[in-house]
């Protein structure tokens, strides 16, 4: 799928925007502040009904105005959908084909996104909680069965700590309880953490792909999944359960001791490795954006594979982070396959390619100009 027109009427510092872009690659030059990540932002918006940076749709209404309108026109492969979001204090309205949507999950599937943006490098260099973060958010998208254990998981989970806290203040309380809040733990926790080994399997697989064309096949990405269970008593949920149950019982002094769960998917964590060394600790800056990237451009594959359309990638900001020869990569993987916005403030250091792209458009103070015709 691609966006064919984008229309903004009242959005940040978009008075009226009307535009038409290319199904390939389209660049978004500008100096800082004049809007580039607002247009992106627009995109996002007119897709999932909210913004990646507020909270507040307020935020995205004019100062100068009481109201904002997003539309759009998404192509298909033989059909073009109409998309409008109206904003006003009151609320929004969303319509597809001019109809209006009772549901606002309804509306969100027309038009699919994935933004890239450099605080997507946490993804690699941050805590174990921002990966288990990210994947969860990750795979409840493609999994309502994901969803439903991770919440599961998270209620009994708190349960269990409140117990065995009480169990520290009177340890001749019931532990049959504690066996109770353990089984189902440990049976959340499995479905959890064959799920999430199994979605890695895919996302590694796409991952390795995108990885090993950005760096022309001088390194090698691949996961681990990071966890007490050993991969050998990985591979069914039964297993997973079965060595969960163990650990719970090995642990419990420790448990009591330190009042909190101490083994389960909250805990566990992903490795990326790169040429066979963790790569959040051990590799280059170079090697943790390419790292990032390729996880993030992976989920186009997964997300292909599991709707059925590629989406629209919007990189803010993702240029400059890499290298020439990282950036042709770049675009050689996502090329004639996937509509791109790539935002940028200057064209130097950026990959030929990129500046013979027909679609370069220039933005100053909210408005858009094309700078080359086709
Ligand atoms: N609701 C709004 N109404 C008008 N202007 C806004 C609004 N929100 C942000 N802006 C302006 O948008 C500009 C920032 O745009 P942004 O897209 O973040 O810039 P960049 O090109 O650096 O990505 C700032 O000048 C800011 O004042
Ligand atoms: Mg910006």
């Amino acid at each position: 799928m691609y966006l064919k027109t984008l229309e903004l009427h009242n959005f940040r510092n978009y008075a009226d925007l009307v535009v038409e872009f290319g199904s390939g690659i389209n660049v978004l030059l500008g100096e800082n502040a004049q809007g580039k990540t607002n247009l992106l932002e627009s995109i996002y918006f007119l897709a999932l009904t909210r913004s990646h940076r507020s909270n507040s749709d307020r935020d995205l209404i004019s100062w100068k105005a009481k109201e904002a309108r997003v539309l759009g026109s998404v192509q298909k492969e033989h059909t073009v959908t109409p998309l409008e979001i109206d904003l006003s204090s009151k609320g929004k309205n969303a319509k597809v084909n001019h109809l209006e949507q009772s549901r606002l999950s309804q509306y969100v599937g027309q038009l699919n996104v994935i933004l890239f943006a450099p605080e997507d490098l946490s993804i690699v260099k941050g805590s174990p909680a921002i990966r288990r973060k990210f994947i969860d958010m990750e795979f409840g998208q493609m999994s309502s069965k994901y969803l439903y254990n991770s919440a599961q998981y998270r209620s009994v989970l708190k349960q269990r700590n409140q117990y065995i806290k009480q169990l520290q203040f009177n340890p001749k309380g019931d532990q049959v309880y504690l066996d109770v809040l353990s089984d189902q733990l440990a049976a959340h926790g499995a479905e959890i953490i064959f799920q999430r080994i199994q979605f890695l399997k895919k996302l590694e697989k796409w991952s390795q792909e995108v990885h090993e064309e950005i760096s022309q096949g001088k390194e090698k990405l691949s996961f681990q999944y990071v966890s007490p269970i050993r991969s050998d008593q990985a591979d069914t949920t039964e297993k997973i359960y079965a060595a969960l149950q163990d650990l719970f019982q090995k642990q419990r002094e420790k448990e009591l001791q330190q009042g909190k769960t101490l083994v389960g998917p909250h805990l566990d964590d992903v490795r990326f490795i790169v040429n066979g060394k963790n790569v959040s600790t051990f590799g280059s800056q170079g090697q943790q954006r390419t790292t990032a990237l390729s996880v993030k451009l992976a989920e186009i594959d997964l997300m292909k594979e599991e709707t059925g359309e590629y989406p629209v990638l919007l990189l803010d900001d993702v240029l400059s982070e890499l290298d020439d020869s990282r950036q042709t990569h770049l675009l050689t993987a996502i090329q004639n396959k996937v509509q791109t916005f790539i935002t940028t403030t200057s064209l130097s250091g950026v990959a030929q390619q990129l500046i013979n792209e027909p679609h370069v458009f220039n933005i100053d103070h909210g408005v858009l100009m094309q700078s080359k015709e086709e």
